[in-house]
This record gives C-alpha cells, structure tokens and sequence, in this order.
C-alpha cells in the first residue's frame, strides 16, 4: 500500500488523487502486486496518523507577491499542511509530488520544490492543475518506483545525508 497526503483547496488536486486512486485500484485487480493508493486528504481535523508509516505528499502551489524566485517567495493556502508536516516525522516523507499551473512558468510546481529542500525528500513528479490519464501513470509508476525502493533498502532516497 502507497500512503498519501495531500492537499486541495479548490478541488484540482483531490480529482486527480481520485484518477489515481482508480488506476491504482485497476493495476492492482489485473496484479495483486501492484500497489493500492491509500489517500488521505488534509483538513483541520484529518487524523494524521498517516505520517507515522512512509508516506508520500502532494502539495498543489499557491504563492502570493513576487515572483517566487527572485524577489519574495509568500506560501499561502497551504500553510496548514506544512505546518502539519513540520510537526510529523518526516523521515518517513519518501517523496513530493506538486501540482501547479505551467502558466506560471518557472514558478511551476514550486512549492513541492520548496518542500523538497525542507523536508530533505525528492521531488517525483509535476502534474498540472486536475491532471490527465497520462500524468496520473507517470505518478502512479513514480511512487511505485520510490515505495520499492525504500522496500528493498529500508532507508528513503534523502537529498543530502
Ligand atoms: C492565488 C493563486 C496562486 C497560485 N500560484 C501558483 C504558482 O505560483 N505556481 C503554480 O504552478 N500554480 C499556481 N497556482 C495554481 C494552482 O496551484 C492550481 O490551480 C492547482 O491545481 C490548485 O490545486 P487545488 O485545486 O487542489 O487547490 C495558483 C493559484 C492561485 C489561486
């Protein structure tokens, strides 16, 4: 089983958990080996027990004033899920995958960039806004690859030691 937590404020990020949850569901019922998703969406009162087994997370981006780069970088929306993750154990974070919308260029996705740094773990995979058939495989086969990984060495894929 794949443990993921996630956060969605206007819904794009929750409907692609769904079309991934549903390709999970539909490669484990044609293989008993592959992975089933269980996803937990983050809300004030979510129980986030989650966290206490290797997990991986999903932050979509929403940053207000500046460009994010160069000059001013303001989280916003998301703040609660971070602090959520500040206070888990995040040795147990395999990996972020972020979502966002490429019309902010290079400010794409970058709040899982940000976490990746934060929270020691990689970046595996972008998709953008509700995402599509394509992307959730490239994530689905994504967190496939980095839940073995961590099976077969029992230590996460850290950016620094
Ligand atoms: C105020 C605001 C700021 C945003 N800033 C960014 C950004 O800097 N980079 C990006 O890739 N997407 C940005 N987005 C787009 C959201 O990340 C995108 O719509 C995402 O799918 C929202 O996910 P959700 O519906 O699950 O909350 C922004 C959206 C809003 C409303």
């Amino acid at each position: 089983m794949i443990n993921l937590f996630y956060v969605s404020i206007s819904g794009n990020t929750r409907a692609f958990v769904k079309r991934l949850c549903a390709y999970a569901d539909q490669q484990h019922a044609k293989n008993a080996d592959a992975y089933q998703i269980n996803a937990v969406e983050y809300s004030e009162s979510v129980d986030v027990s989650i966290m206490d087994h290797p997990f991986f997370a999903m932050v979509p981006t929403y940053l207000d004033g500046g460009d994010g780069i160069n000059n001013g970088y303001q989280e916003v929306m998301t703040l609660d899920f971070r602090d959520e993750l500040d206070a888990g154990n995040t040795e147990n974070l395999l990996g972020i995958v972020g979502s966002g919308n490429r019309n902010f260029n290079a400010q794409f996705g970058l709040t899982a960039k940000h976490y990746a740094r934060r929270f020691n773990s990689p970046v595996i995979g972008l998709f953008e806004l509700r995402g599509n058939d394509e992307e959730a495989v490239k994530i689905y086969t994504a967190l496939t690859n980095y839940q073995k990984d961590f099976e077969q060495r029992g230590v996460k894929r850290a950016l620094t030691h």
